[in-house]
């Protein structure tokens, strides 16, 4: 039977007639923009993630984007951010006119290195060419990233501070949500992800209200007071209510699913602990959502070519960091230089991950990864 990197029928199939339901009364109602789902979920989502407000949008790349034009980023000014993320991490600062400089990542979790944004921040103001403005770090592959030690820098320097939590919605880190250590952290709602929709969606979560007053604003093409008079420049970005019915749904096993996601993950590294593999660390403190569960072997093509022949699916993220893609090589590197990244890069592999994976399936994926290496 063929096995599923990310299994998403599991889950409707359990969801089924609540998701059909949900889906049915905005049907009825009609108002598939901001309808009342979107409230309701809005409100479920800042509870579960210990935030005063969410905000709900278009994607994940826009959740970062609406805050950062929210607080009128100027262009030209240094953000500071990893190489080992998805793209859009970069993309937002960019599109905005700033400059990303790239930080390294700590060799065992792969979330941004706390020396390394020293390095990069203090060799940025030796230089004098760009002003650093903000840091956006990202909780890669479901682990909340190093904030005992990264928020502090980033207050020193008087810094913007975003948490990127598109992969690691519901990670916590001394049983605190990103929010509680960034200025605002935000989220994909993509299908793949931990908590996806059915389509695409992100959303913003916050405490400051005046910041949120101005992130609805920009939301909806900078709209004021008066319905003809737009006072900033904006974005389409809203969630739909459809799919803010379809997460209600979805976040009321949300906890469930994290920790079944902490048992899979568990019996991987039970099952996989060798000398020719390693399994990924997860830091004191940390529970982590499992976006991915990234394994490191010399050569991850061979080991992903060899499963496929067996029917089991793997993924690479990231053989190749933002810093070496064609539109982002011309950015400058930190001061500290990249060589976590560029080390991790040729030897992560990820292997099938979802709560609803079954221990035989499992036990069939780790004897097959042994008897290819
Ligand atoms: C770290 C990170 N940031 C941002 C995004 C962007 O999210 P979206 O695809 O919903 O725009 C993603 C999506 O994969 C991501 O992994």
């Amino acid at each position: 039977m063929a096995i599923d990197f990310i299994d998403l029928k599991a889950q409707q199939a359990r969801l089924r007639p609540q998701i059909d339901s949900a889906i049915a009364a905005v049907l009825d109602h009609g108002q598939y923009i901001l309808g009342p789902e979107v409230k309701q979920f809005e409100s479920e989502l800042a509870h579960f993630g210990q935030a005063e407000h969410a905000m709900g949008c278009a994607n994940g790349t826009d959740a970062l984007l609406l805050p950062m034009m929210a607080w009128g980023m100027p262009r030209g000014v240094a953000v500071f951010c990893p190489s080992f993320t998805y793209c859009a991490t970069v993309e937002v600062i960019a599109l905005l006119g700033g400059v990303p400089i790239f930080v390294d990542i700590d060799r065992e979790t792969y979330n941004m290195c706390p020396d390394s944004l020293r390095q990069a921040i203090e060799g940025v103001k030796a230089e004098g060419k760009y002003t650093p403005w903000g840091v956006i770090s990202v909780d890669l592959f479901g682990q909340s990233a190093d904030y005992d030690r990264l928020t502090p820098i980033v207050r020193e320097h008087g810094l913007k501070f975003i948490a990127d939590s598109a992969q690691a919605f519901g990670t916590t880190l001394n049983g605190k949500q990103p929010l509680h250590y960034a200025d605002i952290a935000t989220t994909s709602f993509f299908p793949a992800k931990p908590l996806g929709c059915y389509g695409d969606g992100g959303a913003i979560l916050t405490n400051d209200a005046e910041h949120l007053r101005i992130m609805r604003s920009v939301h909806m093409h900078g709209s004021g007071r008066d319905k003809y008079d737009n006072v900033r420049i904006g974005l389409n970005s809203r969630l739909d209510s459809i799919q803010a019915a379809i997460l209600s749904q979805k976040l009321s096993i949300f906890e469930e699913e994290i920790s079944l996601r902490n048992d899979v993950a568990k019996r991987y590294i039970d099952g996989l602990k060798s000398n020719t593999l390693r399994v990924p660390s997860v830091l004191d403190g940390v529970v982590s959502t499992w976006a991915q569960f990234t394994v490191e072997v010399p050569d991850p093509d061979a080991l992903g070519a060899a499963l496929r022949e067996k029917g089991i699916p793997t993924a690479r993220y990231y053989p190749k960091p933002v810093h070496k893609q064609t539109a982002y090589q011309d950015y400058p590197i930190g001061a500290g230089g990249l060589a976590n990244t560029e080390d991790a890069m040729s030897q992560v592999i990820a292997l099938p991950m979802h709560p609803y994976l079954e221990e035989d399936v499992q036990d069939r994926i780790i004897e097959e990864i042994k008897s290819a290496l």
